[in-house]
């Protein structure tokens, strides 16, 4: 991964429990993030007392090289937001000001926590499809705006892949949203539902109450039976 190539946004806490229908249960799994960069999800469980595993290769980087990065994109992704701001439903967050502040309040508490989580493994320097984790470690594992999203860049193989590896350390896998890039829904999606039924997993697809991308309500659940 080369930094220079690496667009970092990150979503809060309570982001995550409205895309992946985090219920107070769920809340108290064993929880692993797969590409959570410089989201504050992993920080703000912690401050309830709640241990998140999250998993990325941005964070072969230092702290200063990420502040750094940030610095030098936010301003071009929240102009982007502006002039393709019919892409977006204008709900939860109100306007592109509103978005601005969300993200980098994310970014801004992952930063500072980043390199104490770094040091107490809750932070590791990891890339799908390959989980330096144990088999069922986890009850279940999130990917939020990295699988599905990248449809253009990351083969149906590499979807499949990763999800496998998913599901070898965790019980239970959801992936959010099903669309890619373009606000289309990911030409993978279809393909997962079949394969991963062909390998006896249950899959379901759930709306939630969580719309920013516009069509972007639904999450993908697969769980071993
Ligand atoms: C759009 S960001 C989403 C961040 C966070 N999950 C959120 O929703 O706020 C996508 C993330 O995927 C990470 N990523 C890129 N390649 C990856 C890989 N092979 N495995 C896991 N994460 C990867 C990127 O570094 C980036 O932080």
């Amino acid at each position: 991964m080369q930094l220079k190539e690496v667009v970092p946004l990150g979503r809060t806490l309570t982001e995550y429990t409205a895309m992946f229908s985090l219920n107070k249960a769920d809340l108290n799994k064993n929880i692993l993030d797969c590409g959570g960069g410089p989201s504050s999800f992993n920080y703000e469980m912690k401050m309830q007392n709640k241990e998140v595993i999250t998993i990325d290769p941005l964070y072969q980087f230092s702290k200063e090289d990420i502040e750094k990065r940030i610095g030098e994109t936010f301003d071009d992704v929240m102009a982007q937001a502006k002039s393709n701001k019919d892409d977006y439903i204008w709900k939860n967050i109100k306007n592109v000001e509103e978005l601005a502040e969300t993200r980098m309040t994310s970014m801004k508490l992952f930063l500072n926590d980043f390199e104490t989580g770094r040091n107490e493994k809750h932070y590791i320097n990891a890339a799908l499809p390959y989980l330096p984790f144990k088999n069922e470690e986890f009850d279940l594992a999130l990917s939020s705006h990295f699988l599905f999203l990248y449809s253009d860049m990351l083969s149906l193989d590499f979807h499949i892949s990763a999800v496998d590896e998913m599901l070898r350390v965790a019980h239970e896998v959801r992936i959010f949203p099903l669309l890619d890039l373009n606000t289309d829904k990911s030409c993978h999606v279809e393909e997962i539902i079949k394969i991963f039924k062909e390998k006896e997993m249950q899959v379901s697809i759930e709306t939630v109450d969580y719309e920013f991308q516009r069509g972007g309500n639904q999450l993908m659940r697969i769980c071993k039976n």
